[in-house]
This record gives C-alpha cells, sequence and structure tokens, in this order.
C-alpha cells in the first residue's frame, strides 16, 4: 500500500470507482441536513477510502463532523449527494433487508455503552457471539467465545455482573468484548476512551488494536485525541468543518502535516493532550474541604468563545481555584483545558457543570468531597 501513499493524499483526486480492496468507499458525498438557520452541509464532498483491515483515526475538533461521517457508512443516515459503498453495496440503495444484513457485519460502540440492564455482561456479549454462530451448538460456542472474550478485557470475574454494577471504564471494555463478538467486517467506534482514565483509555485502544489485527476486521475511530490515533491507528483522516483536509499514514501525516488545518489542529492536541499527561502524571494532591470538587474542563470545541470560568463563577456564586491549565488560543478559540477545585453550594456547583456542559465544555469530576 505505500505505493499509494502519494496519491491517497487529500488533495490528489480519486477515481470514481469504489476501490476493490476496500472496504469502505466514500465518492464525492454531501450530506446537508436542515436547521433553523437553513440548509447546513455537515460533510462536504468526500472522497474516502477505508481499506480492508485497516484501522483509521478520524480526528478533529468537536462539531467537525466525525459522528456524521460514522452514521453515514453504517446507513444511519444517507447522503444527500455522491455514494457511501460498504462491503461492496452502496447504502442508500439498500432496502430494509438489505441494511440489516450489511449491520450484521457491523459493530459499533459510543461513549455510553447501551447495555441490557436486565442481563449479565456474558449474556450480553454471549447474545451477540450467538449472532455469528454457525457452530452445532450456538449457545454453548457463543457462551465459550464470550467468555473468552471477557477474559481477554479482564472483566472475567465480572461476568455475572449487570451492567449498573460496573464501573464506566469496565462498561467501555465490555462493549469492546461484544463489539468484536458478532465477529464484525466493520467496527465504528465513535470517542470510546472519553469516559475513561488515562490507563484505562490505552489498555482498551491496545484491546481494540489487538483485536482488529486478529480478524482483519477494518476499524473506523473517531476520537478528538491525537494520542489516541497516534497509538494504534495506521491510516488519519483530519477533519475541518465537514471537509477531509488531509488524510494518509498516520506517520506521514502526523510527523510532515500538508495544511495548515492540521497543524492547527495538531498544536490544539497537543495543548489538550498535555492537560491528561499532567492529569495521568501525577494526581493532583489536593485535600478537598466539603464542598468542594476537583473538576477537569476540555475545550474542545471550536465554538467555545466566552471566558467561561469567570462567567461561571459570577452566574452561579462559586469560587474557582485553578490548579493546572494549558490552554492555547487557536483561531478565535480556546482549545486545551484546565482542572480546578470548585468551591459552592452542591446545587450551584451542579448548575455550573450543566451550563459548562451546555456551552460544549466537556466536564469531568475527578474527585468531590
Ligand atoms: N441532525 C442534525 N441537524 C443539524 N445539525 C446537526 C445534526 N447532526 C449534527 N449536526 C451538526 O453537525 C456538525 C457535525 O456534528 P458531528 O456530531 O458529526 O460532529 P463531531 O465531529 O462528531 O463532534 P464531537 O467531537 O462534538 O462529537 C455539528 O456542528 C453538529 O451540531
Ligand atoms: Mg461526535
Amino acid at each position: 500500500m505505500t505505493d499509494d501513499i502519494e496519491t491517497t493524499r487529500a488533495d490528489a483526486p480519486m477515481g470514481d470507482e469504489p476501490r476493490a480492496d476496500a472496504a469502505i468507499t466514500f465518492r464525492d458525498v454531501t450530506k446537508t441536513v436542515l436547521t433553523a438557520d437553513g440548509p447546513k452541509s455537515l460533510i462536504k464532498n468526500v472522497t474516502l477510502d477505508f481499506e480492508e483491515g485497516g484501522v483509521y483515526g478520524v480526528i478533529g475538533l468537536g462539531g467537525a463532523g466525525k459522528s456524521t461521517l460514522l452514521k453515514l457508512i453504517d446507513g444511519t443516515i444517507t447522503p444527500t449527494s455522491g455514494i457511501v459503498d460498504v462491503l461492496g453495496e452502496n447504502v442508500a440503495g439498500l432496502d430494509d433487508r438489505g441494511l440489516a444484513r450489511l449491520r450484521s457485519r457491523i459493530s459499533r460502540a459510543g461513549v455510553f455503552p447501551d447495555f441490557d440492564e436486565e442481563r449479565t455482561i456474558l449474556e450480553s456479549v454471549a447474545v451477540a457471539a450467538g449472532e455469528a454462530e454457525n457452530a452445532e451448538r450456538p449457545d454453548e460456542a457463543a457462551r465459550a467465545k464470550a467468555l473468552r472474550l471477557l477474559r481477554e478485557v479482564s472483566l472475567r470475574s465480572q461476568k455475572d455482573a449487570h451492567p449498573s454494577q460496573l464501573s464506566g471504564g469496565e462498561l467501555q471494555r465490555a462493549a469492546v468484548a461484544r463489539a468484536f463478538a458478532s465477529a464484525p467486517r466493520i467496527l465504528l467506534f465513535d470517542e470510546v476512551t472519553a469516559a475513561q482514565d488515562h490507563i484505562e483509555g490505552r489498555e482498551i485502544l491496545r484491546l481494540i488494536r489487538q483485536f482488529a489485527k486478529e480478524s482483519g476486521a477494518t476499524v473506523v475511530l473517531a476520537t478528538h485525541e491525537i494520542a489516541t490515533v497516534k497509538e494504534i491507528c495506521d491510516h488519519i483522516v483530519v477533519l475541518d468543518r465537514g471537509f477531509v483536509v488531509e488524510e494518509g499514514p498516520t506517520y506521514a501525516v502526523i510527523s510532515d502535516p500538508q495544511t495548515d488545518q492540521t497543524r492547527v489542529f495538531l498544536e490544539a492536541a497537543s495543548s489538550l493532550g498535555k492537560v491528561d499527561a499532567l492529569l495521568a502524571g501525577h494526581d493532583p494532591v489536593v485535600d478537598l474541604r466539603p464542598g468542594q470538587k476537583l473538576i477537569a474542563l476540555r475545550y474542545v470545541h471550536e465554538d467555545v468563545s466566552e471566558p467561561l470560568v469567570s462567567l461561571v463563577t459570577r452566574k452561579f456564586g462559586i469560587d474557582v481555584n485553578i490548579m493546572l491549565a494549558d490552554v492555547q488560543i487557536v483561531g478565535k478559540y480556546p482549545i486545551g483545558g484546565i482542572v480546578g477545585v470548585f468551591e459552592g453550594p452542591e446545587r450551584n456547583i451542579r448548575d455550573a457543570v450543566a451550563f459548562l456542559r451546555s456551552k460544549k465544555v466537556r466536564v469531568e469530576i475527578l474527585s468531590e468531597n
């Protein structure tokens, strides 16, 4: 494939025909929706090939169109113009049965895994495995496979737990096991490590990479974390306001970005990454008094423009004592993160957190007293 590096860079036009060795192809795909402010294009003129067996990272700031791209792949939405071809089929041309068949070959996992509370984790993973099992005794084979997967994600001892009994990180690992249980040809991961601490996140990525390479499945992973892409992706696709501004082998794009948008994004991501690294490196040791909470704010959206910390302190009558901060202004917007001790009435802090989230700041409560 290295011969194709140059021709698959974003500036080189590709042929109109889907490539034979591609699991997924986009040909001049645009997705436009109607909003109160008129039509808005979420994905613009995207032409891409995702090779069979490749591990792809789709990166971009919040609102860049990453989740929309994934939804076009599994037919949750269809293009306004252009063609999305998945496993040899034009997704928009499929009837309900065709779409169901295609989806049975695709697994998805997002930030919040949707497990059935009525079932144990083992049962849920076994159900997914059973769908792919042609063995003589499908139940037994599915259960054995589910057990093996749960062991690989270090959840064997919690196999009989129900979802509400697992931590966020454990549920994510269960979701990765379930995603691979049905032997999919394509896996779509949307910000799977967003709810993880650093070590857990890396472990999940390692598992995704390992399972992908064992099964030969094609993985498309949407994230705003460059570290995630560097960790496990062979290829990178950089999205900016719906456009693919650059794509190619991860190493080539990161070491020698060809566009200003990619450079800006890499710069932004590195300042976000610094906050994560600071958090991972040492727990900011703070003795919280009653009523205090240690909270991380991550600015990942390109439309966060207000000075939000001073605004929430005034608006909600709370104090914020900043412990760590690494925020850069990229374009007009702050990108990066802050870790601070929030102090004030419980209710006011809760309202402040809700307000920050409504402003598209990612808020994580690290510890509280
Ligand atoms: N159904 C819709 N109607 C109108 N606008 C939408 C719709 N779905 C998404 N958008 C907008 O399209 C843009 C792209 O959204 P998308 O969810 O794909 O971004 P993203 O890159 O996944 O962002 P994030 O990192 O925040 O998850 C955003 O500005 C979003 O608000
Ligand atoms: Mg998204």
